[in-house]
């Protein structure tokens, strides 16, 4: 077999053999992985653009942070199967960035076993590496990866043009696992989510991959349409026109070939490649699989620079990394199955932009998460954590950030990332379903979730090292996402951010911000002793400035700009330009920054663990406990995590579904182990990410007149300052401006299966008003209690609560410019 690609579109690895697969269907190392021919039908038609970006990019790669002491992150180097093939992954990079099993019957199976055998192998399912940037590209997509890796590193284009360009194709290769690996990961839905349903997977489909549904997408389910798709028809199976073929038209969601469908003789009875269109064949997936890479949650609208129609959004449009704040995925997941089931049902807890992500690897605490926003990870502190190798098995000292809501993945950023692809479907059947407890069981080990094993996972599941093998540029990648400032958006019809902050209460606004949100909300790190006397605080962040460098024009009084003591202090001449600097950027600079500004800017959260009681947000988020010692992500948790003192305890209450005594109080519950904190988040582009709080309860979401949720500048800004309003509201309901409360109820009677599979034969009378929480708070294996007994949703933290109506309008508009 050769490998026929037009000539400016072999990649130089990209020779072809034949791929020679193993009995077990391991492709044995050492071949290449065969590409189709005419992969790209729209081969070089899309030119590369170069209009410059609104939001902020970062040219820094792994490399400079490494000089600046802040790699390696973690101690892992790799499962064995890895280190020792490490050339054939990387020939076969793009070959590798999506997999299938192998039954040895060669048909498609949509049932396995819970936890039994494994008869299958796996086989990459290949795509063709992507055309050099100084060509015309395949897809619009493609062109828009070269857009953005050429405004990466213009400085060291100057000065080293081949280290610049080798950087540039880092990160490209890195944009292109976030939009398009997938490992195999179609599993989850296929193989593990349709046991949760009555009827299995007649049950699951998605009915916005139609293509008759392309043109309200957003408004339905805030799904965002591949921009370089359109319409199909009859002659496309009812499926969108896209030049790269395994898109679905809808990003996020990545469509493959599902293996022919044979009767009980053997015989073929749909062969997915060449059969006609069958009615209702998009419901029972007949045709592709869907497998989902990162960019199903995490891409979102540019909010500094909106689309005209959110239903045909642009590529210029897009963020990759801020992270989907409109995605309605309560009624996306277990699409298909009746609304009465427990799955659906329980999602619904979830609002918009957010999702529950242990959901699948069950925690049993109604805990859905925003997906947080990926900017300036270059900026966000590094920790001394000790950690366990989990292939050697060696404990010692390792950096970390403090990586998910709780800080609790905390190993580094390669183990942090590729855990995700688990969390997402990726080895489903070889290593995680086999840790988690047997439903309906209440004792002994069935009833409890294993860890899960990384050295096995490589051994058992060769998707893994797949997936290992590109976590490093992956992370390239995701340290080039910087934030988007208000000041730089221009609305759809052109008007400015500007118009939309009050600038002269700014200064004013810092201020306040400095004595009562900094000590949590800033990288400048205040001693413990000053953090809780607002004085020491004014005077340590004197000066400081938090938002992008330039800003300190707005940051401090006109006075205080003129003062000679001021200048002396904080500023510094520019040699080059004569222009004032803060000398914050200057020696962020000098100490390795390219560019000033990159290290200088505050992160705006010092990312330490904070206890939920001093916080005092909705408690289960904090509480989640899947990386403690004996669960499911032990292996993703450092020693020092596991070993967090107690932040103090919860009520224990008996289960609320039990008649009578259900809800009683009986003391309480220490809480240990590791979980019980939030990290003190960023604030940076606050303003755009409205509404607040991990769970996205403080605020609504605005939408257009037809249902729409609204990303225009306006919509983002009016969703801040009401979420910013409601946030300064005091959770004591007694007091007279109290926040009023949320709590999520079931929207209809049902019967519920007091089981994570929704079988069984109990069945419970719910009634229609019930919090969700009552049920989806406690643990099936050990019914007694809730697990996380706390119903109230949208409890803010106090901070600023009882400040001045003046100072609370000067510190919303200050955070405006964040
Ligand atoms: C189903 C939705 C979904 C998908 C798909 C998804 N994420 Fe996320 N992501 C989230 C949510 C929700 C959070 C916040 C989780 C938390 O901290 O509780 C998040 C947070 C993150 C963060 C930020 C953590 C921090 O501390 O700031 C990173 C990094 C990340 N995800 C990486 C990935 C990677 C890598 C993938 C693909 C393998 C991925 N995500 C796929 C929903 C998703
Ligand atoms: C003791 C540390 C601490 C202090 C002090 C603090 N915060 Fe926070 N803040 C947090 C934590 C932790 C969260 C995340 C809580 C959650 O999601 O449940 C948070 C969340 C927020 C959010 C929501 C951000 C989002 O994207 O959802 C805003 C806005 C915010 N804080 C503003 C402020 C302001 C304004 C002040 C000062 C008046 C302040 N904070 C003081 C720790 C703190």
């Amino acid at each position: 077999m050769r490998l026929a690609l037009s000539a400016g579109l072999v990649a130089a690895s990209l020779v072809a053999f034949a791929a020679a697969t193993r009995p077990d269907g391991h492709v044995a190392a050492g071949a290449y992985v065969a590409v189709p021919e005419n992969y790209w039908p729209a081969a070089g038609q899309y030119p590369v653009p170069a209009t410059p970006y609104r939001h902020t990019l970062r040219s820094v790669t792994l490399e400079d942070l490494d000089a600046r002491q802040l790699l390696p992150l973690g101690i892992y180097k790799g499962t064995p199967e890895l280190n020792a093939n490490r050339a054939w992954y990387e020939q076969n990079f793009y070959a590798t960035l999506a997999a299938k099993k192998v039954w040895p019957d060669g048909g498609q199976h949509w049932f396995q076993k819970w936890q039994g055998e494994r008869p299958w192998g796996f086989a990459p399912i290949p795509q063709a590496a992507p055309p050099p940037c100084d060509q015309p590209q395949p897809t619009g997509y493609d062109a828009e990866s070269c857009r953005y890796v050429n405004a990466l590193f213009t400085e060291l284009a100057a000065s080293d043009p081949a280290k610049a360009q080798a950087a540039r194709e880092r990160v490209r290769r890195g944009r292109d696992v976030w939009f398009k690996g997938t490992f195999g990961n179609q599993d989850e839905i296929y193989l593990h989510f349709s046991r949760t349903t009555p009827n299995g997977i007649k049950d699951i489909w998605y009915p916005w991959l139609d293509t008759r549904e392309r043109k309200q997408r957003f408004t339905k389910y805030g799904v965002i349409n591949d921009p370089d798709c359109t319409e199909g028809d009859a002659s496309t199976n009812y499926w969108d026109k896209c030049p790269d073929p395994h898109s679905s038209g809808v990003l996020g969601y990545r469509k493959y070939y599902a293996d022919p469908l044979k009767d009980d003789s053997g015989k073929v009875v749909f062969d997915p490649q060449t059969a006609p269109y069958e009615a209702d064949e998009l419901k029972h997936n007949k045709r592709f699989v869907i497998g989902h890479p990162c960019v199903q949650c995490h891409v979102g609208f540019d909010p500094t620079n909106p689309p005209a129609d959110p239903n045909q959004p642009k590529w210029e449009n897009l963020s990759a990394t801020i992270g989907n704040q409109h995605i309605n995925q309560p009624t996306m997941f277990f699409q298909g199955a009746p609304e009465d089931s427990l799955a659906r049902i329980a999602l619904q807890a979830g609002r918009p932009g957010t999702i529950d992500t242990s959901l699948v690897a069950n925690d049993f605490q109604n805990n859905p998460g925003t997906q947080n926003n990926i900017m300036d990870f270059q900026n966000r502190r590094v920790f001394k954590n000790r950690m366990k190798d989990p292939v050697t098995g060696e404990v010692r000292e390792g950096l970390t950030q403090h990586v998910l809501k709780g800080g609790e993945d905390s190993v580094g950023d390669h183990l942090a990332l590729i855990r995700v692809y688990v969390n997402i479907g990726m080895c489903t059947e070889e290593c995680w379903t086999p840790n988690f407890p047997t439903p309906g069981s209440f004792f002994g080990d069935k009833a409890k979730q294993k860890p899960f094993r990384i050295a096995q996972c490589a051994k058992d599941c060769e998707p893994w090292n797949y997936a290992d093998a590109k976590m490093d540029d992956l992370a390239a990648f995701l340290v080039t996402g910087g934030p988007t400032y208000l000041l730089q958006a221009k609305e759809v019809d052109g008007k400015p951010g500007s118009q939309f902050v009050d600038l002269a209460q700014v200064p004013a606004g810092r201020k306040v911000f400095a004595r009562e949100c900094a000590a949590c909300h800033s990288t400048k790190v205040a001693p413990e002793n000053v953090r809780g006397d607002r004085e020491a605080l004014a005077r340590f962040y004197q000066g400081h400035v938090f938002g992008k460098e330039d800003y300190w024009q707005y940051e401090f009084s006109e006075a205080e700009r003129n003062s000679p003591e001021f200048v002396a202090q904080y500023l510094v001449k520019d040699a080059k330009s004569g222009a004032l600097r803060p000398k914050q950027f200057v020696a962020a600079a000098a100490a390795g920054g390219s560019a000033g500004e990159v290290f200088g800017q505050d992160w705006l959260g010092n990312d330490e663990p904070t206890p939920f009681n001093i916080i005092g947000t909705n408690a289960c988020r904090a509480l989640h406990d899947n990386h403690n010692e004996g669960h499911i992500w032990e292996e993703f948790s450092s020693l020092d995590y596991k070993e967090r003192p107690s932040p103090g305890s919860m009520p224990k209450v008996i289960n609320r579904m039990f008649p009578l005594i259900g809800g009683l109080k009986v003391g309480e519950r220490e809480v240990s182990g590791g979980p019980g904190y939030l990290r003190n988040i960023s604030l940076l582009s606050v303003w755009a990410t409205a509404p607040f709080l991990h769970n996205n309860a403080i605020g609504e979401m605005p939408r257009l007149a037809d249902g729409t949720p609204d990303p225009s500048v306006a919509a983002r800004i009016q969703a801040f300052e009401q979420a910013f309003d409601e946030l300064l509201r005091s959770d004591n309901p007694n007091d007279p401006n109290a926040r009023p409360q949320k709590i999520s109820v079931t929207p209809i009677d049902f019967w519920l299966a007091p089981r994570e599979d929704g079988q069984g034969l109990i069945k419970l009378p719910v009634s229609k008003g019930t919090p969700i929480a009552n049920f989806a708070s406690a643990n099936p294996h050990a019914p007694l209690f809730m697990k996380c007994d706390d119903p109230v949703e949208n409890k803010g933290h106090q901070f600023g609560v009882s400040l001045s109506a003046e100072d609370k309008l000067a510190l919303r508009e200050f955070l405006k410019l964040m």
